[in-house]
């Protein structure tokens, strides 16, 4: 889809639909509106009065455009209280502006630059705003469809009125469309089903993110042998049930010039998750195709860095296995031992995700980083505590949580903080061995798990894990413009928080 910026007047703009937003506090006599009135035969107030339009957000109003117009359609949505309008508003309006695009099936739509005469806000970020909300409402998955049921929409104009709003506006689509390509990397990845994305496709899904990178991402992709001579045995002890072989995936960017950092960020790549012998009930079972997102939400921020350049040296690591069970699959009750030495007696083969974290964080400390951040569908419990739309996350350095609950905040990718509560370290006291893999208490499921990898996580690491089992995979729509499916959930956050280093 293209998005162009333009400087000029959207009433006298050539699209199918025009777009405009009136606030709630707006003059109804001033010129713009009036003209506006023009453009729609006259009928704007009467229509506003009948459907009770007062420019709430939510609100629209739809009109057949006029005959001296050069659209057929204008559609006016209301923006809300004028100094309330924020880039998560406009990413909403601006999602249901798509959707009502898409319903009539035009091709064209040209939009106002929302909230340009509001001083408090920057064109740059309403723009990107607009094209973020815009470029992850027209995604589709259409790999497995014979019919496919392509969206008519390909081209936005968003209308400045000003010359300089236009350009800013301009750079802040360009944004967007380097970190939406990220996140439509991080979808594709998840939407695949099973069958095609094992641990191999996604090996070779980061080499090709490398090849595409001019050189500034490395990938290395290892084995079982090479896992086990690393004493990976909490790694491999999930990968031991499956008959496809698991990777341990590696890559690694460099910035130009001295580095300002190093950061790690480690994903959960379980590209299917029966539960192994503590299988999975049918329900549960139909979604975990997902249960790697974690590991595409990394690697979709990787797509983005030769573009998006952060001045740290940025590596993602990646322990991709499925969670099976052949005759081999550790049984409940057996005892293995993770990269860092510690023992862990595993009761329950479907907490599978913090076995594979353990060893990934044991290398990762090997790398020294000075931040890391795990990304993992990890818990049935932190859906539960928040939800399908919130991701929870939990720190060991409140000033690192700070920057990260910061980031999300301007991504608008919902997240919020969970306790690393020391006390619930005794519910993962095992009888043989340091540590149990499942809490003895049924209760705060998603603390005990973060209290699990805190287990493998050597001292003095600034550590931060995001539980994204929510909002990575959508079983409904959220919001207006993220449709059912994958989500790239965490490729927003964590490429604005690698701009901030
Ligand atoms: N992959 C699941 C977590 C999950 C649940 C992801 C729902 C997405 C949506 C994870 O491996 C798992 O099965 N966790 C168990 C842990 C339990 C056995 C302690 C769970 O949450 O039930
Ligand atoms: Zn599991
Ligand atoms: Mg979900």
């Amino acid at each position: 889809m293209e998005i162009a910026v333009v400087k000029g007047d959207i009433l006298n703009t050539s699209a199918e639909l025009i777009v405009v937003g009136l606030y709630m506090e707006e003059n109804w006599e001033n010129d713009f509106v009036l003209s506006l009135n023009e453009c729609v035969g006259g009928k704007l107030k009467k229509k506003a009065q009948a459907t009770d339009f007062n420019g709430k957000l939510g609100e629209s109003l739809f009109f057949a455009a006029g005959p001296e117009t050069s659209s057929d359609y204008v559609l006016v949505v209301g923006l809300g209280a004028q100094n309330e309008l924020n880039a998560s508003s406009i990413r909403q309006i601006t999602g249901s502006v798509f959707s009502t695009a898409s319903r009539l099936r035009v091709k064209t739509v040209a939009l106002e630059l929302l909230g340009e005469d509001n001083d408090e806000v920057d064109a740059k970020i309403n723009g990107r705003a607009i094209a973020e909300a815009l470029l992850l409402a027209r995604y589709e998955f259409n790999a497995y469809k014979e019919t496919k049921k392509t969206i008519q929409v390909n081209a936005v104009t968003i209308v400045a009125e000003d010359g300089r709003d236009a350009r800013k506006a301009e750079r802040g689509v360009e944004e967007a469309v380097t970190v939406i390509d990220g996140v439509t990397v991080a979808r594709d990845l998840v939407n695949t089903p099973a069958q095609d994305m094992n641990p191999e496709r996604l090996a070779e899904s980061a080499e090709q993110i490398a090849k595409l990178s001019n050189g500034r991402v490395k990938t290395r992709v290892y084995d079982r042998e090479w896992c086990a001579k690393k004493k990976m045995g909490s790694f491999l002890a999930v990968a031991q049930g499956a008959d496809t072989d698991p990777k341990f995936i590696h890559l690694i960017y460099k910035p130009t010039g001295k580095p300002k950092g190093k950061v790690a960020l480690v994903g959960k790549g379980v590209t299917f998750d029966s539960g192994g012998l503590s299988l999975k009930p049918g329900k549960s079972m139909e979604t975990m195709k997902c249960d790697m997102a974690g590991a595409a939400a990394v690697l979709g921020v990787f797509a983005t860095l030769a573009r998006t350049t952060p001045r740290v040296e940025v590596h993602g690591i990646i322990p991709a296995t499925e969670n099976m069970i052949n005759g081999k699959a550790i049984r409940p009750g057996d005892v293995v031992r993770a990269m860092n030495g510690k023992t862990i007696e595993i009761l329950n083969t479907d907490a599978e995700g913090r076995l594979i974290l353990a060893d990934a964080l044991g290398y990762a400390a090997k790398l020294d980083p000075d931040y890391t951040i795990d990304l993992a569908t990890l818990t049935g419990a932190c859906v539960v505590a928040l939800g399908e739309e919130i991701s929870s996350l939990t720190a060991n350095d409140d000033e690192f949580a700070q920057s990260l609950l910061a980031a999300s905040s301007t991504a608008g990718e919902e997240m919020w903080q969970m306790p690393l509560y020391a006390p619930y370290r005794k519910l993962l006291e095992s009888d043989i061995a340091d540590v149990r893999n499942i809490s003895t208490s049924r209760y705060g499921g998603s603390m005990t798990a973060a209290l699990f990898l805190n287990e493998f996580v050597e001292d003095g690491m600034v550590w931060a894990h995001m539980d994204i089992a929510g909002p990575a995979f959508a079983e409904r729509p959220i919001g207006s413009f993220l449709g059912k499916g994958g989500t790239g959930y965490g490729v927003r956050t964590l490429t604005a928080w690698l701009a901030t280093l």
